[in-house]
């Protein structure tokens, strides 16, 4: 499990094992995007603000990966304990 803040909305959410970051947004009433839901179509980006993102999507360039400043949240986890981002 690891937390979710979100930077706009003063939210800390948990997202845990088996759950996605979309899922837990949109259970909490956070809008955000969604169309495929597997990784590749990049409708559910988000720009990260801290953190050390897992990334595990098919849409992100090897450089987006490495720059780690955008998670895709249907798929992508966080292997930091907090992942901050600008929502
Ligand atoms: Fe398509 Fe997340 S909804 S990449």
């Amino acid at each position: 499990a690891f937390e979710v803040a979100l930077a706009r909305s003063a939210l800390t959410l948990q997202v845990p094992a088996g759950r996605t970051i979309l899922e837990v947004l949109h259970e909490n009433g956070v809008e955000m995007p969604s169309s495929c839901e597997q990784g590749a179509c990049g409708t559910c980006l988000a720009t990260v603000i801290e953190g050390d993102p897992d990334h595990q999507d098919v849409y992100l360039s090897a450089g987006e990966r490495a720059a780690g400043k955008s998670i895709i949240t249907c798929v992508s986890r966080c292997k930091s304990k907090r992942l901050v981002l600008d929502i």
